[in-house]
Formats: structure tokens, sequence, C-alpha cells
């Protein structure tokens, strides 16, 4: 073959390949995270920066568990509404706590991910760099409550260690201040019975499993050096007004 048809070929062979590369190389360099469906529901962006909660909970695990968990929940909900555009015209609470009047084809789907937007965007407000202790109202209601900080957060990490699976633990707090402790499996929400979350601190595996593998109550010791007390405060007295709402 003469030497300029061999190159043409060997050029041409080149250019197959790189065109049959490069639908790979489109793939490897696409984001991570799913796009977001248009729709009713948004997620708001974290509050402070991936690395905020360092050491205690590493960047990455906060990138995949608010860019693709909690973003997962929020574009299945655009997808559910589609449909059944009535699921984004009432407040989340009361979409909760209404779930039998749905079509029963969809009640599962919303309880689990109305209530796994509803819980995350709670879990991100009330964490934050800092740490601190409670004061004044609140730490005054966990004393006459809960038996004091210390007693409190033992009971609760142990309630978020027995949690079996995936789920939560919660603070509840009812219009008169009043606290108590409650776990729920999976994404169930206390909205769903009509009571109001206090904070809360999420136990599925994808909250900690980076940097603390199957050591779920070492987890749930250091959650307390990333609880924003001030934004905790916040709610409470907003609870005492009647403004709480998810
Ligand atoms: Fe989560």
């Amino acid at each position: 073959m003469p030497l300029m048809t061999r190159r043409k070929l060997m050029f041409a062979a080149t250019g197959v390949a790189a065109a049959a590369l490069a639908p790979r190389i489109a793939v490897a360099q696409a984001p991570t995270a799913p796009a977001p469906a248009a729709g009713p529901f948004k997620q708001d962006p974290l509050p402070y920066a991936n690395n905020a909660l360092e050491p205690h909970i590493d960047a990455r695990t906060m990138e995949i568990h608010h860019d693709r968990h909690h973003a997962a929940y929020v574009n299945n909900l655009n997808t559910i509404a589609k449909d059944n555009p009535k699921i984004a015209q009432a407040p989340i609470q009361d979409v909760l706590a209404k779930l039998g009047e749905l079509p029963e084809a969809i009640r599962t789907p919303v309880r689990n991910n109305l209530g796994g937007h509803t819980n995350h965007t709670m879990f991100w407000q009330i964490m934050g760099a800092g740490g601190g202790k409670p004061s004044g109202d609140l730490a005054a209601a966990i004393d006459r409550d809960l038996g004091g900080l210390e007693k409190f957060q033992n009971e609760f990490n142990g309630a978020g260690t027995r949690v079996f699976g995936s789920g939560w633990v919660f603070v509840l707090v009812t219009r008169d201040g009043k606290l108590s402790l409650e776990s729920r499996p999976n994404q169930d929400s206390p909205l769903m019975d009509g009571k109001r979350v206090l904070m809360g601190n999420d136990v599925w595996e994808h909250a900690y499993y980076l940097t603390y593998q199957n050591r779920r109550p070492d987890y749930l010791k250091a959650w307390w050096n990333v609880v924003n007390w001030n934004k905790v405060a916040e709610r409470y007295a907003a609870a005492k007004a009647g403004t709480l709402t998810i």
C-alpha cells in the first residue's frame, strides 16, 4: 500500500477511535447530580458550604446527601405533580397530614418523597458550624421536659441508635412549647400526624457512611457539634407563636 494511503487510513482510524471515545468522555465529564426536574417543588441550596460541618460531617457526604438524595425526592415530587398538581397546591404540612385523601396510587410515593423533602429541609436548617449550647426559653424547656441537656442528648442518641434500618429521630414541640422525643422509620414525618418538629437527625446510612461506616452511635454523638442552636431557638419561638410549619 502506498505510504500516503496508509497514512490516510491511520488518520481515519484515529478519528474513528476518537469518535468512539467521545461519548464515554462526555459521560465521564457530565455533572454527577441529576438535572432538576421542572415543577412546583423547589430545593433550597445549603445555607453553608459543603465543608462547613467538617470534621464531624465530611464535604462529600454533604454534597451527595443534598445534591443527590434530597434532590431526588424533589425531582420525584415534581414528576408526581405533573399528573397530580394538587399535591403542590396546599402547604406541605397539610398534604402530609391528609395523605389518606390522596389517590391510593400516589399515597406511598408522596409519603416517602414529601416526607423526605420536608425532613431534609428542616435538617439543613438546624445545622451549622459552631456548636454551642441551647439557652433561654429553649434551654428551660429542655430542662423541664427532657431532663436537661445531657440526659436529652443521651436519650436522643439512644433512640437514633435503635432505629432499625433507615429513619429519623426527632424532637417534637407542641404549640405550648412542650418537648418530646420520637423516632420514625424511612422518610416518615411527624407532620403526618399533625405534629410539629423542633429538630431532628437523619440516621439513614447516606447521612454518615463515608466517615463513620457502621458506627452510627459515633455519628450521633458527633452530630451535636454541628447543631445550630440559634436556629433551633427560632423554630421553638415559631412553634409557640403557631407559625412553625415544616
Ligand atoms: Fe437523608
